[in-house]
C-alpha cells in the first residue's frame, strides 16, 4: 500500500475499500495523485452552522465515497436533472469558496441551475447560508474534490459553463505539482463540456472561465488550456479575457488587488 504523503493525504472513509490481503481489493486506502487543497479546520461560526442543520438536506448533493472524505466514488454518476428536479443549463463552479459568486449569479439567473464544487466545510456552509437567505431553488453544493467531480462524477457533456476562479496558486514551485490547473484538468474540462450542436442544432460548444491574481499561474493556465485540442481560447491563443461581467468580487480577489496584483480573466470555448 503506498504510504500517504502531505500531497495525497486526507481522512480516509471509515469502511472505505482498502488494500486488504486476500480480499481482492487492490484499491490504495489513500489517494495516489496529489490534491489542490489541505486539509483545514472544518469549524464552523454558530450562524453557518445553523444554516448548515437547516438546509444541509436543501442543498447538500450526497455523493458515495471512495478512498477519502472528500473523494467520490468512480462508479457513481449524478443524475443532474433528478439533483435539481428539471433540465436547464448547468453552470459548475470549482472551488467556490465562500460562494459569493455562485450564489450571485443563480440569484440573477433564475432558469439556469448551478452545482459548486468545494472541500472546506465552512466554505460550503457560508453558501448554504446565502443560498437559503434568498431561498435558492437553483443552487447545489457537492463537498468533493474537484478532479473527481469531473472525471466520473458528472456526465460527460453535461456542462453549459465551467468557472474556475482564484484557484489556489501554489506559488513555490515545489508545489506546482498541486495546481488544479494542469494538462490533465484540461482534458477533464473538455470532457465535462458539452461538445458544439451539430447540423441544425449549430450551439457553440460550453464555456470554460477562468480568474486568478497570481500573474505566472495566469500564464501556466495560458499555455495548458491554448495547447489543449477540444479547447478554444476565444480571444485568441496567449490573450486574456475582459473581466467576466457575471463574476461579483469576492474576498480573495479584493486581498490581491490590496496586494498590487493584475487581475487575469481567460475565456474558452468546447469545440
Ligand atoms: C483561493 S480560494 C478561491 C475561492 C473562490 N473561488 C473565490 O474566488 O473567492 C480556492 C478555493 O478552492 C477550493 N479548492 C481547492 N482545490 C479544490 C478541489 N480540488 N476541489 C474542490 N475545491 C477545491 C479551496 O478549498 C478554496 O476554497
Amino acid at each position: 500500500m503506498p504510504e500517504p504523503t502531505p500531497e495525497t493525504l486526507d481522512e480516509p472513509v471509515t469502511g472505505a475499500p482498502s488494500a486488504t490481503p486476500g480480499t481482492g481489493d487492490a484499491r490504495p486506502r489513500y489517494r495516489t495523485q496529489p490534491v489542490s487543497f489541505v486539509r483545514r479546520s472544518g469549524r464552523l461560526a454558530p450562524r453557518q452552522q445553523r444554516a448548515w442543520d437547516a438546509y444541509r438536506d436543501r442543498y447538500l448533493v450526497d455523493v458515495p465515497r471512495d478512498v477519502a472524505r472528500t473523494s467520490v466514488d468512480p462508479d457513481h454518476v449524478l443524475d443532474v436533472a433528478a439533483t435539481f428536479g428539471r433540465d436547464a443549463r448547468l453552470v459548475v463552479e470549482i472551488g467556490s469558496g465562500q460562494g459569493e459568486a455562485v450564489v450571485a449569479a443563480a440569484e440573477r439567473e433564475p432558469g439556469t441551475d448551478f452545482l459548486a464544487v468545494e472541500v472546506y466545510a465552512p466554505g460550503l456552509a457560508q453558501t448554504v447560508l446565502r443560498a437559503s437567505q434568498r431561498d435558492l431553488t437553483n443552487v447545489r453544493l457537492v463537498q468533493a474534490n474537484a478532479a473527481e467531480v469531473l472525471a466520473t462524477t458528472l456526465p460527460a457533456g453535461s456542462v453549459d459553463e465551467l468557472w474556475v476562479f482564484f484557484p489556489d496558486p501554489w506559488h513555490k514551485s515545489r508545489h506546482h505539482k498541486r495546481r488544479l490547473v494542469t494538462p490533465s484538468f484540461a482534458a477533464l474540462a473538455e470532457r465535462v463540456l458539452r461538445a458544439p450542436g451539430e447540423g441544425d442544432d449549430g450551439r457553440p460548444g460550453g464555456t470554460l472561465r477562468l480568474a486568478t491574481d497570481w500573474a505566472e499561474y495566469a500564464e501556466q493556465m495560458l499555455e495548458v488550456l491554448d495547447a489543449a485540442p477540444g479547447l478554444r481560447n476565444v480571444h485568441g491563443p496567449g490573450n486574456a479575457a475582459p473581466r467576466f461581467e457575471g463574476r461579483v468580487l469576492t474576498g480573495f480577489e479584493r486581498k490581491g488587488e490590496a496586494a498590487g496584483r493584475v487581475i487575469t480573466d481567460l475565456e474558452y470555448v468546447r469545440v
